[in-house]
């Protein structure tokens, strides 16, 4: 019998990735004041994209998940989250029009603060200090003050979050993400590079086709779509005390919904079966996300499943798989052949960004951008043989024009790292890396398409 379920049953659970507040009393009243704030998210909403991950789930739908590995309170600006929900709406022009089927469209923005890491400690110059966990928790600079968690960088966080949402709700909705706007979304710094040069001859044949369908009777009065776009925020669900805050029953269904944002996954490290990640997540109704490493088992992978959706409702939970390059033929086929044996309903993404990070010969933590490329294609090649859905992608990204990660169309190589490395965390593609990428998965899109369409005709 499993126990009742509470926001706060996850106290009584192992934990792990916490961080330690030097005060409780401080921490208590921050949670108190945080629960006493409005909902950055409606429920209703969370269950829109469950229906459009139910949708993913079939075959007739993509998820495309993108955006910072951490927001960060300096890189806070209305220019930043502008250029971040462009490169997503191009990359989902692309992956609509090339690949030819609808697609789901959810950053990792507006509350993608907290970072799990792999040591309690860091150690320069023969000092240690506290890890830094993400501006949610303490500070980046490498000061003792700096490192102590502080509760009230929370409600820092909500403002944020709040203030993000808001920009992004009208961009949504407001006309800039009018499909007439397509060829307006390029960024200057790559309109003149091979992928702005591809983007824009893609764009000019949606415009093509938007004169078409107007000149059909196919108007934004007709159909809404054309003129705005449903986007999705997402997080992972690390800090749980913020969660627990935000969590609220729904009035319309009784139901219980963290309302950060519209879906939260769990991580690579804190998906223990019996850990407080995992009784979070099983017991609040939002989609969910889990990150399926190199040291997740078949079995293991059930057992998650049965907790976190024993009613294998289609569209709640999203499996992100992150193996690393070379390494997605020796992990998948096992995962999907269970996932399929036993029925569940599952949403297969791929994350191609964390299994393949590396330290250049300069100290930075790097991506190159081949290996990415590697492991989404080996992601769509597994599909294919396994006859299942290559149903989505989840990337770190930025629309700034940033020198994270090697390689690309630009070839950014470890010299270049230098210039303009600003992540707070792991390394992001930039906007022109990102488009590469898009193209490369639309052609598998496509190539999935072509295969069951002939299969259904023979
Ligand atoms: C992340 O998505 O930023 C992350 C830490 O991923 P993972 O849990 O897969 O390592
Ligand atoms: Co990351």
């Amino acid at each position: 019998m499993t126990k009742p379920w509470s926001p706060s049953s996850w106290r009584s659970c192992p934990i792990s990735q916490v961080p330690d507040y030097p005060d409780a009393g401080v921490l208590s009243g921050v949670e108190s004041t945080l629960a006493s704030y409005p909902p950055l998210v409606f429920a209703g909403e969370a269950r829109n994209l469950r229906k459009q991950l139910a949708a993913v789930c079939e075959g007739k739908a993509f998820l495309l998940q993108g955006g910072d590995c951490a927001e960060s309170f300096a890189e806070f600006s209305a220019d930043n989250i502008r250029d971040t929900f462009r490169v997503l709406l191009q990359m989902a022009a692309v992956l609509t029009y090339a690949g030819g089927m609808p697609v789901v469209k959810v950053g990792r923005i507006a509350g993608q603060f907290a970072k799990p890491r792999s040591a309690p400690t860091e150690e320069i110059g023969g000092r240690a200090l506290p890890s830094y966990r993400g501006d949610i928790i303490n500070g980046i600079e490498f000061e003792d003050g700096a490192r102590v968690p502080t509760p009230e960088r929370m409600l820092r966080a909500y403002g944020q979050s709040a203030a993000t949402l808001n920009l992004l709700r009208a961009f949504a909705q407001g006309g800039y993400a009018d499909l007439h706007n397509v060829h307006r979304w390029t960024l200057g710094f790559i309109s003149d590079s091979p992928e702005g040069e591809r983007y824009k001859a893609l764009a000019d044949r949606i415009t093509d086709a938007i004169a078409f369908m107007e000149a059909c009777g196919v108007t934004p009065a007709t159909a809404p779509q054309l003129r705005q776009v449903d986007f999705y925020t997402s997080h992972e669900a690390l800090l749980l005390a913020y969660e627990q805050a935000l969590t609220r029953v729904d009035s319309t269904t009784g139901d219980w919904y963290d309302t950060s944002a519209h879906m939260i996954w769990i991580g690579d490290r804190t998906r223990d079966p019996d850990g407080a990640h995992i009784e979070f997540c099983r017991g609040v109704k939002n989609p969910i996300g889990l990150k399926c490493g190199p040291s997740l088992s078949a079995d293991g992978l059930l057992r998650l499943i049965d907790r976190l959706n024993p009613d294998n409702i289609p569209g709640r939970l999203t499996l992100i798989c992150r193996f690393g390059a070379g390494k997605v033929g020796d992990h998948l086929p096992g995962l999907i052949r269970t996932v399929e044996r036993e029925g569940r309903k599952v949403v297969w993404s791929c994350d191609p960004m964390h299994g393949n990070t590396v330290k250049a010969g300069n100290g930075y933590k790097t991506r190159p951008v081949d290996r990415i490329l590697r492991e989404v294609r080996e992601f769509f090649e597994v599909h294919k043989a396994e006859g299942t859905h290559a149903g989505g992608v989840h990337f770190e990204l930025t629309g700034q024009n940033v020198t994270e990660c090697l390689g690309g169309a630009q070839a950014i190589t470890e010299g270049d790292l230098s210039s303009r490395y600003h992540t707070h965390c792991d390394p992001r593609l930039n906007a022109s890396q990102a488009l590469e990428l898009a193209f490369q998965v639309a052609e598998g899109i496509r190539l999935e398409r072509r295969e069951r369409a002939q299969s259904d005709a023979a």
